[in-house]
This record gives structure tokens, C-alpha cells and sequence, in this order.
């Protein structure tokens, strides 16, 4: 085959080489019969094309061509690279490309319904066009959502979803570095496993049966099954009735469970370091995307400490109190009490990511582990970002009669939950683990508003298609 060269390799060192390029048509702008530019992008690069008559190069056809393209269109170039006199505006790379072949692979429809350059705008530079009463058109989330495919062309979503990938893959490379083992649980279940939470219900060859809202109960009976320590990352389905900026009813989970040699704490260490060596990295070998996601959403980068802070749920309440806000010390914190501490903790401690633990036992699902000097709470946490839930942990019941018992008092039939229970007869040691959400991690990381911005194709109670 031609060798191929990507849009965002282009650079001065390639001058007068001859180059075949692939991307999108982004801008077609006609200056004459005699010459046009085109802007092509392939993923979050861009380059200009100049299209001009003349001996080496095309002819009035060609042109003619070219300016008839439709706007995303897919077309090949080759051209030899060239450095212009002034530097580029509308396009990524610095160099320019003088075209002598143009092809159209497949053509674009003429009425786009969203336009790239809209979708890719700031609120600021909306702001200041209005100012000048210049007219732009912003793109609604409805209408990103239904041309998503259009919507992820944006530099914004190309980095976003970069991103995403680049969380993923440090969580398994770290947790494989710790000798944790990758597995994947079942996603068709008999039955509930996160209390309260609603289920997917689906008919399973006649059985009932539901889509599983964790890997929760098979991760801990992989521990049953002699691994000492297991990952997953698998995707995760809540029927949630709630239409909110941080739910959706179908996330990534990223689950890990190990074993406990003497303390809950344990869990917590590998939360820690797994998350400040994914920051770190995210922020070192990132640049580039996490500048896209700036231009578009600016943010201030995530300040987080070297050594995660830890606070208990009881020093949360105590915090909160004294800023003003009562919250009932045995119940769960609402999602404005969370915020609140969030911006407290911050200003006490200048984190932004931090362990909150030892959280009320009523508030947690049964198979979490009461607190051994005091069973009113429990061996558990929840892990926040600029004030909002990413994950929560616990160690879990090993204790098959303490496990039957606070699955009683939590209200679930046992019979149900028979073969997870009775997993623990056989010889199960002291275990712990945690649940993160993928798009919460990202969403959160780049303080963006909405969990659909770092959903491929986001599934909410409203939103099935596309
Ligand atoms: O807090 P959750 O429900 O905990 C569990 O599923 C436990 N089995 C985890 C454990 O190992 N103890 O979910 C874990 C994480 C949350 O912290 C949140 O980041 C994310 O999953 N999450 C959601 N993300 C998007 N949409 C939803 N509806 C989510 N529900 C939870």
C-alpha cells in the first residue's frame, strides 16, 4: 500500500516532501476560479490546503472541485508540504499542504445539522460575538446528543474520550502492577445487588432476572475462588429514575476487591496511590487534551496531594456543622452537604480529592463490615472530587452469619442470595474493595457539568437512541 501520513505529524521538517493525507473537510474556502483553501482534520488536527492552478499543481477542474465539496466530507490529498510566510490561524499544524490531487471518498449531505466550528465554540467567544452583535449559533446538548457522531468531531470531544481511555488504562496497568487480576463477572443476574438502587428486569428463558448493578457480589466470590486480588472494568446498569447532571443508566465500572491482612486501611492505601499516579499521569502526558477540553470548558487543574487526605465521616459532620450546616450524623450527606465539604475541605486542607470514611452503617448496603469499636458505622468510604462521589469501598462481611443477618435487617430475602452467602462457608478471607465510575473520573478530573460530555453515547432515563 501508499504510505500514509497522519494530519498531526505534519510539520516543518517534512518541507517539500510529497504527503498522502485522509481526513474530513472541515472549511472549503473559495478565494478565486484559480484557488481555494481547504481545512482538513483528522481527529484534533487540522491542516491548510491550498489549491492553485499552475504547472506542479492542479488545474481549474480541480478547484472548481473542490469548491463544491460539502463540509466534512472525506477526502484524500497528496500535495508536498510547505511552510507559509505568515503563521496559521484556522488550522493545527504550521505547515501547509500545495495540492495536486484531490479525491472525494464519500461525500457529506450539504445540510449538516450541526456545524463542527459551533460545536467546538466556548461560552466566551459566544459571549464576545454577541457583544459585537455578531450571530453564532449555539448548539444544545438535545441536539449534540441526537448528532452525536457529529458533536464528538469537536477537539473537546476527541480529548475527552483520549482521556477516558488513558483512565482506563492506568487503573488496570497500575492494579496488574500490584498483582491484582483482571476478570469479568456476570452482566445477567438473578437479582439485585446495590439495595435501593433500581434493575434493568428482563426475562431470562423464562426465568426472572435482571442486567447486574455492579459486579459487587461475583467480585467477592472470585475472592471466595482463591484470587486475592481482582479488577474489573466492565459496564454497569441502574435503572435510575433521575434525571441529573451525574447519572446515567448505563456507566463503566471500575471495581477492584482484595483481601484485608489486618485492616480496612488497605483499601484505602491503593485508592490513594492509584489515583495520584493516575493524576500525575494524566497531567504529564496529557497536555494536549486536557489543553482541548480548556479551550472549549476552561477549568483549573485538579489540586490533589501527594498523600491523600483521609477524614471520617464524624470530622466531615463536625466540619459541616461549624460552617453552619446541620446534617443528621447517622444518615447519608445530600448531594449539596457533599459539595459543601468539598469546597471546606479545600479550604482547609487545599485538596480537592480526598477519602471520606468510616461512614454510618444505616447508610450503607448490607454487605459492607460494621466498625469493630462501634457498629453504628462501618469500615467503608467514599472518594470525592471537587465535592463529588467517584467511588465508594468498604471492607465486606466475610462472616456468613453476620453476612445472613445484615442482609435480614436490610430487608432481602436470602433465600435469593443463597449461593453468594454460602461462598463465604468455605473458607473466605477478610476482603475489601471499591467501585469507581469511569465518566465521574473524567467528568470530574476536567470539571466539565455534565456526565453525557464523557459518555460515548450516553444512556439516561430519557435517552435510548442513538
Ligand atoms: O456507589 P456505588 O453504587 O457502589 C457500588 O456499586 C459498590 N458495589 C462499589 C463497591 O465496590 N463497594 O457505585 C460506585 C461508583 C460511584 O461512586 C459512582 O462513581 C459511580 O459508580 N456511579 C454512577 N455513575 C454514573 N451513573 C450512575 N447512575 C452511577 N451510580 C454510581
Amino acid at each position: 500500500g501508499r504510505e500514509w501520513t497522519a494530519i498531526g505529524s505534519l510539520n516543518p521538517e517534512l518541507a517539500d516532501r510529497t504527503v498522502l493525507l485522509r481526513g474530513n473537510a472541515q472549511t472549503i474556502r473559495p478565494v478565486s476560479k484559480k484557488m481555494a483553501f481547504l481545512v482538513v482534520r483528522q481527529s484534533m488536527s487540522t491542516v491548510q490546503c491550498v489549491l492553485t492552478v499552475g504547472k506542479d499543481y492542479g488545474s481549474p477542474q480541480m478547484v472548481k472541485f473542490a469548491t463544491s465539496l460539502s463540509r466534512e466530507s472525506i477526502v484524500d490529498i497528496e500535495g508536498s508540504v510547505s511552510i507559509p510566510k505568515d503563521p496559521i490561524k484556522g488550522a493545527t499544524q504550521q505547515v501547509e499542504i500545495q495540492v495536486r490531487k484531490l479525491y472525494c471518498v464519500n461525500r457529506a449531505v450539504s445540510n449538516l445539522p450541526i456545524n463542527i466550528e459551533d460545536a467546538a465554540r466556548s461560552e466566551r467567544e459566544f459571549e464576545k460575538a454577541e457583544a459585537t452583535g455578531e450571530q453564532l449559533v449555539r448548539v444544545g446538548q438535545d441536539t449534540r446528543l441526537n448528532y452525536r457522531v457529529l458533536d464528538l468531531r469537536t477537539p473537546a470531544n476527541q480529548a475527552t474520550f483520549r482521556i477516558q481511555c488513558y483512565v482506563e488504562d492506568i487503573f488496570r496497568c497500575f492494579l496488574r502492577s500490584e498483582n491484582f487480576v483482571g476478570i469479568h463477572t456476570p452482566k445477567l443476574v438473578a437479582g439485585s445487588s446495590e439495595g435501593g438502587a433500581a434493575v434493568f428486569k428482563l426475562d431470562y428463558k423464562g426465568q426472572p432476572a435482571c442486567l447486574a448493578q455492579s459486579p459487587q457480589l461475583y467480585k467477592q466470590m472470585a475472592i471466595c475462588g482463591g484470587f486475592d486480588r481482582v479488577f474489573e472494568v466492565g459496564s454497569v446498569f441502574r435503572a435510575e429514575d433521575s434525571y441529573t447532571h451525574r447519572h446515567l443508566c448505563e456507566f463503566v465500572g471500575l471495581d477492584a476487591e482484595m483481601e484485608i491482612k489486618e485492616h480496612y486501611e488497605e483499601v484505602m492505601d491503593i485508592v490513594d496511590r492509584l489515583f495520584v499516579a493516575m493524576f500525575d499521569y494524566l497531567n504529564e502526558n496529557c497536555k494536549k487534551e486536557l489543553e482541548a477540553i480548556d479551550r472549549q470548558y476552561p477549568f483549573e487543574s485538579l489540586k490533589y496531594l501527594r498523600k491523600t487526605l483521609r477524614l471520617t465521616f464524624k470530622e466531615g459532620v463536625e466540619m459541616l456543622k461549624a460552617a453552619g450546616l446541620e446534617v443528621d450524623p447517622l444518615g447519608d450527606l445530600n448531594t449539596e452537604a457533599e459539595r459543601k465539604l468539598g469546597r471546606l475541605v479545600f479550604d482547609k486542607y487545599g485538596t480537592e480529592f480526598y477519602i471520606l470514611h468510616r461512614y454510618p452503617l444505616a447508610v450503607r448496603p448490607f454487605y459492607t463490615m460494621p466498625c469493630p469499636d462501634d457498629p453504628a458505622y462501618s469500615n467503608s468510604f467514599d472518594v470525592f472530587i471537587r465535592g463529588e462521589e467517584i467511588i465508594s469501598g468498604a471492607q465486606r462481611v466475610h462472616l456468613p452469619e453476620l453476612l445472613t443477618s445484615r442482609a435480614e435487617a436490610c430487608g432481602i430475602d436470602v433465600k435469593t442470595i443463597s449461593s453468594y452467602i454460602d461462598s463465604f462457608r468455605y473458607g473466605a478471607p477478610p476482603h475489601g474493595g471499591f467501585g469507581v465510575g469511569l465518566e465521574r473520573v473524567v467528568m470530574l478530573f476536567c470539571a466539565l457539568n455534565n456526565i453525557r460530555k464523557t459518555s460515548l453515547f450516553p444512556r439516561d432515563p430519557q435517552r435510548l437512541v442513538p
